[in-house]
């Protein structure tokens, strides 16, 4: 795969390396607005940003919160940010509240608009008026989606309202009770064209359960049936792994 490729022992040395980029291109006063990602890759990733932040003094983390203009891939159809399990509850628990940020500077698709097709094409828009991501952050979905860009996917998709595959829900279900009936059906997501927009993209796989699909991903060329193997021809991919995704 084309880019730049880490490999670490720990998923908490690994968070750490991805926290460390994250507060560069804070401290960089961020030109263009960061893409985010929600799940369990980023969860210590943000916790690790957090202690990063919550040490600096105090006129740089000011700058840094005055600064902040974020971006997130998705949401479900139907959570608003009241509702545990919406992926704006999640910004708000892991990021908004510990680094006491204004909401309004992170922005995600509406899971409660009327017409999420419409919300879609906005957030897109929205996303084009600030000048596009500068630098995304991703995960990997076991069954190769990024963002919830669901294979077969083409390296066009566009931002857009969907249906969830089962093995999405399945995959998600931890938050929902570990229920996969109880996870959303639909969600909104940035397309795939809106990802390879992004000037730099931190790729970040993590654990066992990722191995099957990383050597899909480092050995398969760029087809439908793998979402995130389109991102292999983009020049500013960076991917970022622990062992356990290796395979041990
Ligand atoms: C989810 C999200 C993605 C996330 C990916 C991996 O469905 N839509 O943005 O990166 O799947 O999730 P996890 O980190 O929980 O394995």
């Amino acid at each position: 795969m084309a880019g730049r490729f880490e490999c670490f022992d720990h998923p908490s040395t690994l968070a750490g390396r991805v926290a460390e980029l994250l507060h560069q291109e804070l401290s960089d006063g961020l030109k263009r607005p960061l893409g985010l990602a929600t799940g369990r890759t980023m969860e210590p990733v943000y916790d690790a940003l957090v202690v990063r932040l919550l040490a600096l003094p105090a006129e740089q983390l000011t700058a840094i919160r005055e600064r902040w203009r974020s971006f997130n891939l998705d949401e479900y159809v139907g959570l608003g940010p009241a509702q545990p399990g919406s992926f704006a509850a999640e910004m708000a628990c892991r990021l908004v509240t510990p680094l006491s940020l204004k909401s309004a500077r992170l922005q995600l698709p509406d899971g409660l608009a009327a017409n999420p097709a419409a919300e879609a094409s906005r957030y897109a828009k929205a996303v084009a008026a600030a000048g596009g991501i500068g630098l995304q952050l991703l995960g990997l979905g076991s069954n190769g989606h990024v963002g919830f860009n669901e294979p077969p996917c083409g390296p066009d998709a566009p931002s857009r309202s969907l249906r969830l595959s089962a093995a999405t829900r399945h995959q998600n279900a931890a938050a929902f009770g570990g229920d996969p009936g109880r996870v959303p059906a639909g969600a909104i997501t940035l397309g795939l064209e809106q990802i390879l927009g992004a000037e730099r993209i931190l790729l970040v796989v993590s654990g066992s359960t990722k191995a099957g699909i990383l050597a899909r991903l480092l050995s398969e060329p760029p087809a439908p049936s793998l979402p995130a193997s389109w991102l292999q021809g983009h020049p500013g991919l960076r991917l970022f792994v622990d062992r356990a995704a290796m395979g041990g």
